[in-house]
């Protein structure tokens, strides 16, 4: 509840009320904006009431009903709107009550910023307010922490995430750091995501995490603050800095990696204008491609498009050979609904032509008009180099990056584009690799992902059996020997780990 000593009286709204301080010009009449002080503190309240005057909004001290926008760092809507409706507002039922993200957000472009539903802070119904019957089952009662493993490859892990609040915040520290170069950093945040993600439960209590592994203390301070405040001030930080948002746009372009987006923000850019404008910077076809198609791909591909791109691959390899084999890999093989790209596997039983059947695949789709670009990487395979040394490294198959031209026709239901798009088709990414046969497994289980299921994979390989796991192979220290492996429960059985099915494997 909310002390009475910080309850404002409601009162006509006088124009001393929004003065004080330097004066700055209104820009958004329309606005009015109230910050609860509740949770926010007086001086945080009053630097933030400083920001939003600067940038010509307008920020009234005192609650009235000329207010248009609640702001308030508490997000427990219970106790705010039992507060709110105890200030005898009339126009309450008008007024957006907000989490400070919409604040947040508006400060960072500048302006007003739309109201989505993550910003809302809504009105409890009375049937869910403390002291009433609950009116839902009881929560399941949690399985038992101390029973989790700290290998993702030992735990199942399916889409339905139960912890979306704590793993897309941690998501985003871990990609800050990775976008840092600081990559120890980045995988604590992603390891303490992986394990939320496959709790059968929602965590609301930070005693209810205890026992569970890769939980340091850093990563529980943060859950505890956003359990508390439904946000965490990090990463509300990163989120609304410059250099968090631009380098994230760098990087969303196709063939740009934190080393090129961060040499680009060093050099003053912020935009893709920016990038156009500048001489001195020269894309590559690649960057070219991405940046031409860049409403398109940026844009999720659907179950639906995936599947028709799996009927257009199909026919290309039918083509060719009888003895081609297609797999659909990658997040849509774990039960994903929507990817970046599509990934596929693409070989033939015929040892050896591997890299052929590849190109013909390509030269099959430039006939039919539909490569818009193609990135061919041929084999660099040779059982000399095996087992790889370094952990994140590439495989060694050949492999091609393409951009293709979907046709709406082609897709059940259609596209899953942005309304009012008529062109009937989209660019979409997709990647074909195309390992021997006798690597297939291997293959199938790098390419399956997720990557972080993968790395625990290796890395309880390497920790737990003194074997070094890699897309190519299974080593045995121990022994000495190379382990052949025809299915992927092959390799969990050498392993000595209970198979884990791709949808199981959303680490
Ligand atoms: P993706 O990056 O496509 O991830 O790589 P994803 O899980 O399918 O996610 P979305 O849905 O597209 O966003 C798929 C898997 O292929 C492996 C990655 O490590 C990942 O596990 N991969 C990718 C390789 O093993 N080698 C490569 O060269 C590229
Ligand atoms: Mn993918």
């Amino acid at each position: 509840m909310f002390h009475a000593a910080i309850r404002p009286c409601v009162r006509k709204r006088s124009k001393a009320a929004s003065v004080g301080g330097p004066k700055h010009s209104v820009k958004f009449k329309e606005v009015r904006l109230y910050l609860v002080e509740r949770k926010m503190g007086s001086s945080r309240r009053s630097f933030l009431t400083q920001l939003a005057r600067s940038k010509g909004f307008i920020v009234d001290d005192h609650l009235s009903d000329e207010i248009t926008h609640v702001v308030s760092e508490d997000s427990r809507a219970s106790s705010l709107w039992a507060w709110l409706k105890g200030c005898g507002l009339t126009n309450l039922s008008k007024m957006q009550v907000l989490h400070i993200s919409w604040f947040t957000d508006s400060m960072r472009v500048g302006s007003p910023a739309a109201v989505e539903n993550r910003h809302l802070i809504q009105d409890t119904p009375p049937a869910l307010q403390e002291g009433s019957a609950p009116a839902l089952a009881p929560a399941p009662a949690p399985a038992p922490a101390a029973s989790v493993s700290q290998y993702a490859c030992q735990r199942r892990t399916s889409t339905d995430n139960k912890n979306k609040i704590l793993t897309d915040a941690f998501e985003v520290l871990a990609e800050y750091y990775e976008l840092s170069e600081l990559q120890s950093s980045c995988l604590v945040f992603r390891r303490a995501a992986s394990v939320l993600k496959s709790l059968p439960w929602t965590v609301q209590c930070i005693e209810a995490t205890q026992g569970l592994p890769c939980l340091g203390d850093h990563t529980k301070a943060i859950m505890e603050e956003i359990l508390q405040s439904g946000h965490s001030f990090d990463v509300e930080r990163i989120l609304s800095s410059e250099r968090y948002q631009t380098l994230k746009l760098f990087t969303s372009m196709f063939g740009v990696g934190p080393k090129t987006a961060e040499k680009w923000y060093r050099r003053g850019l912020r935009s893709f204008s920016d990038i156009v404008a500048e001489p001195s910077v020269q894309l590559n076809p690649m960057q070219q491609s991405g940046f031409l198609h860049y409403g398109d791909i940026s844009r999720v591909v659907t179950k639906a498009e995936a599947q028709a791109l799996g009927n257009i691959i199909d026919q290309a390899v039918r083509l060719i050979t009888s003895d081609g084999v297609i797999a659909l890999t990658g997040g849509f093989r774990r039960g994903k609904e929507v990817g970046h790209d599509v990934d596929f596997i693409v070989t033939t039983h015929e040892v050896g032509k591997e890299g052929c059947v590849l190109r013909h695949i390509i030269d099959s789709f430039k006939k039919q008009g539909i490569l818009l670009y193609c990135d061919y990487q041929a084999s660099t395979f040779h059982v000399s180099k095996l087992p790889c040394k370094s952990f994140e490294a590439m495989d060694y198959y050949p492999k091609c990056f393409l951009i293709l031209r979907l046709e709406a026709s082609q897709v059940d239901g259609g596209l899953g584009c942005a309304e009012g798009d008529n062109r009937g088709w989209r660019a979409v990414r997709v990647d074909l690799v195309s390992p021997p046969m006798d690597r297939y497994a291997f293959a199938l289980l790098g390419w399956t992902g997720s990557t972080q299921f993968d790395r625990d994979l290796r890395r309880f390989a390497r920790k737990e059996r003194r074997m070094i796991l890699d897309n190519h192979t299974l080593y045995d220290k121990t022994k000495g020997r190379f382990l052949t492996a025809r299915s992927e429960e092959d390799i969990f059985a050498h392993l000595g780990l209970e198979y884990v099915e791709p949808w199981q494997r959303n680490a």
